[in-house]
C-alpha cells in the first residue's frame, strides 16, 4: 500500500482560525502531541510574522525529533530568511514558500502580471534551496488558477528544486470530481512532476475539504495538508482525523496507508480544543461527542445485537471511550432493558413495564435520560426508599436586605422535630436547619435546578448529590416551589443514606 504523508498545519493554518492563537508553550505541547500521533511534517508557524512567532517555531524545531518541521514563507527573501532562522535546528527542516497564481489574486493583491509572479516563485524556491533541500512550493488559489499557467508554474518551481508541490484550494471552491481531474491533469501535463510529491491543501468553505483531499489522493496526491478538528481560516481545513480514518476504514478500496497512530486521535483533538478554546461540534465526524452515540430505538437495538450494524469504526480505535447509548423517548424497550442490566437491576416483567412507563413520561419532559435519572425512577417506582425523614413544613424569610432564615419541620418515626437556621441563601438556610435535625455530617457536592415544564408556573426540578460517611447519595424532587423541591431532594438523599434499599 502506498503511504500518504500527513502534513499537519494546526500550528500555522489552525492558528489562523478566528480567535485562535498559541503561545510558545502551547505550540510546543501541541507539537509534541502531534509527534506522538505520528504525523510526518509539522507546520509550526509563519516565522516572519512576529519575533514571538519566530521564537515559537524555533522552540518547536529544536525539540521535535521524529518529524520534519516546516515554516511558511511568502515568496520573498526576508520571509525565507526568517523561516530558516527558525528552522535551522530542526531534524529535517522544510521551507514552505508560496505565491498566489490565480488571475484574481495576481490582479487585486499584487497588481502584477503572470510572468512576474512566475519569476518570483522560481526565485523564492532557488533562494530557499540555498538553505535546505526540503523545499515545498504552493501556488495559492490553485483551484481558480488558469490550468495552463498552473502547469507552467509547477514545472518551473520543480526545475528550481521544489521537492513538494502543494496544490491549495485556498477558498474551498472545488468539488471532488473537479479536484480529482485537476490533480490528474497536473500529473499528465507537468513534464517533470515525477521529481516532486504532489500535495493538496483543501479548505472547507463548502464542507468538501475532506472529500476533496480523498479525491486528490485517488488521483495521485501523496501528501495531504490538514489540521486537527479541521481548524483553520474561515470554515477551516480538511481535518486530519477524517482523512486518516477514511484511509484507515476504506484501505481495501483506496490501497493507501498513513503512519498515524490512530489511538492518539481523540486525545489530540481534546488538547487542541482545550488550547484553542474552540469547541468540537457534537456531530463532528470521528471526534465529536455524538460520533459514537446511538439513540434511536432501531439503531440501539441493532448495536446491541451486533455493533457493526451501525458502527463502521470502533470508538476505542481512535482513543475514544466506547460507544454511548443515549436514552431518549425514542430509544425503545431494548435499550432501557440493556441500560438497567448494566446498572445492576434485574426487574420482573411487571416492574420493568412500570419502569418503562415512568421512563417514557420523564423522557417526554427531558431530552436525555441519564443513569442517575434511571436510578431515581427505579428506586421511586419499584424499590421505594423508606422515608426516615419526611418534610412537613418549610418556611423561609429572605430578601436582598435580610439574612435568609429557614424554619423546617420534619417527621421522624412519628415524631415532629422543628429547627431554624440562617444561611448564605434560602436553600443554604433550609439545608442547615435539616442538618440540625438529622445531626448528620452532610457535604453538599452538587446542586442543580432546572425547569422541567414551560411557562411561569413551570415545575422546578432540583437534583442534589451529597456525601455522608464517605458515600455519595443523590436526591431529586420537583415542585412549583423551588424551596420545597430543594428540601425534598436533600431529604431523599439523606433517606437513601439512612436505609439504602436492600433489594438491589
Ligand atoms: O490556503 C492556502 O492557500 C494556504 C497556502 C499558503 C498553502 O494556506
Amino acid at each position: 500500500m502506498e503511504k500518504i504523508y500527513i502534513f499537519e498545519s494546526s500550528l500555522r493554518e489552525g492558528e489562523q482560525a478566528a480567535g485562535c492563537g498559541f503561545n510558545p508553550k502551547s505550540k510546543l505541547e501541541i507539537a509534541q502531541q502531534l509527534e506522538k500521533l505520528g504525523v510526518d511534517i509539522i507546520e509550526a508557524g509563519f516565522p516572519v510574522s512576529s519575533p514571538g512567532e519566530l521564537a515559537a517555531v524555533k522552540l518547536v524545531a529544536s525539540k521535535i525529533k521524529k518529524c520534519s518541521v516546516a515554516g511558511l514563507a511568502r515568496a520573498v527573501k526576508k520571509d525565507i530568511d526568517a523561516c530558516w532562522q527558525a528552522l535551522k535546528k530542526a531534524k529535517d527542516p522544510r521551507i514552505h514558500t508560496f505565491i498566489a497564481t490565480s488571475d484574481i489574486h495576481i490582479k487585486y493583491k499584487f497588481g502584477k502580471g503572470r510572468e512576474e509572479i512566475l519569476k518570483m516563485a522560481v526565485e523564492a524556491v532557488k533562494y530557499a534551496k540555498r538553505y535546505t533541500r526540503n523545499v515545498e512550493f504552493s501556488p495559492e488559489d490553485a483551484s481558480r488558477t488558469e490550468p495552463e499557467f498552473l502547469y507552467r508554474v509547477l514545472e518551473s518551481v520543480i526545475d528550481a528544486g521544489a521537492v513538494v508541490v502543494n496544490i491549495p484550494d485556498t477558498v474551498g471552491y472545488s468539488i471532488p470530481t473537479e479536484w480529482f481531474d485537476l490533480i490528474k491533469s497536473i500529473k499528465e501535463n507537468v513534464s517533470n512532476i515525477d521529481k516532486a510529491i504532489i500535495s493538496v491543501h483543501c479548505h472547507n468553505d463548502l464542507g468538501l475539504a475532506t472529500a476533496n483531499s480523498i479525491a486528490a489522493i485517488e488521483a495521485g496526491a501523496r501528501q495531504v495538508e490538514c489540521t486537527i478538528n479541521g481548524i483553520g481560516e474561515r470554515a477551516g481545513n480538511a481535518s486530519l482525523e477524517e482523512i486518516v480514518m477514511t484511509i484507515h476504514t476504506r484501505k481495501r478500496l483506496l490501497q493507501k496507508t498513513t503512519d498515524i497512530n490512530i489511538k492518539e486521535i481523540y486525545s489530540t483533538s481534546r488538547l487542541i480544543s482545550r488550547l484553542t478554546g474552540i469547541y468540537v461540534q457534537p456531530n463532528k465526524a470521528i471526534v465529536g461527542g455524538n460520533a459514537f452515540a446511538h439513540s434511536a430505538g432501531i439503531h440501539v437495538d441493532g448495536i446491541l445485537k451486533n455493533r457493526t450494524t451501525y458502527e463502521i469504526m470502533r470508538p476505542e480505535d481512535v482513543g475514544a471511550q466506547g460507544h454511548k447509548i443515549v436514552l431518549t423517548a425514542r430509544s425503545g424497550r431494548h435499550a432501557l432493558e440493556d441500560k438497567l442490566k448494566k446498572l445492576g437491576y434485574k426487574l420482573k416483567d411487571k416492574d420493568f413495564q412500570k419502569t418503562y412507563e415512568a421512563f417514557l413520561s420523564l423522557a417526554d419532559k427531558k431530552r436525555e435520560i441519564f443513569d442517575e435519572d434511571l436510578k431515581t425512577i427505579v428506586e421511586e417506582e419499584i424499590f421505594r426508599i423508606p422515608e426516615t425523614y419526611s418534610l412537613q413544613y418549610v418556611n423561609v424569610v429572605t430578601g436582598n436586605k435580610t439574612i435568609p432564615t429557614a424554619t423546617v419541620e420534619i417527621k421522624k418515626q412519628g415524631k415532629i422535630i422543628e429547627e431554624a437556621s440562617c444561611g448564605d441563601g434560602p436553600v443554604d438556610a433550609v439545608y442547615k436547619a435539616i442538618d440540625k435535625i438529622t445531626k448528620m455530617q452532610i457535604k453538599l457536592l452538587d446542586y442543580s435546578i432546572k425547569s422541567v415544564t414551560g411557562g411561569k408556573e413551570a415545575l422546578g426540578e432540583v437534583t442534589v448529590r451529597v456525601k455522608i460517611n464517605g458515600k455519595e447519595f443523590m436526591g431529586r424532587s420537583a415542585s412549583t416551589d423551588i424551596i420545597e423541591a430543594s428540601a425534598k431532594a436533600y431529604l431523599k438523599a439523606v433517606n437513601r443514606a439512612c436505609k439504602p434499599c436492600s433489594r438491589y
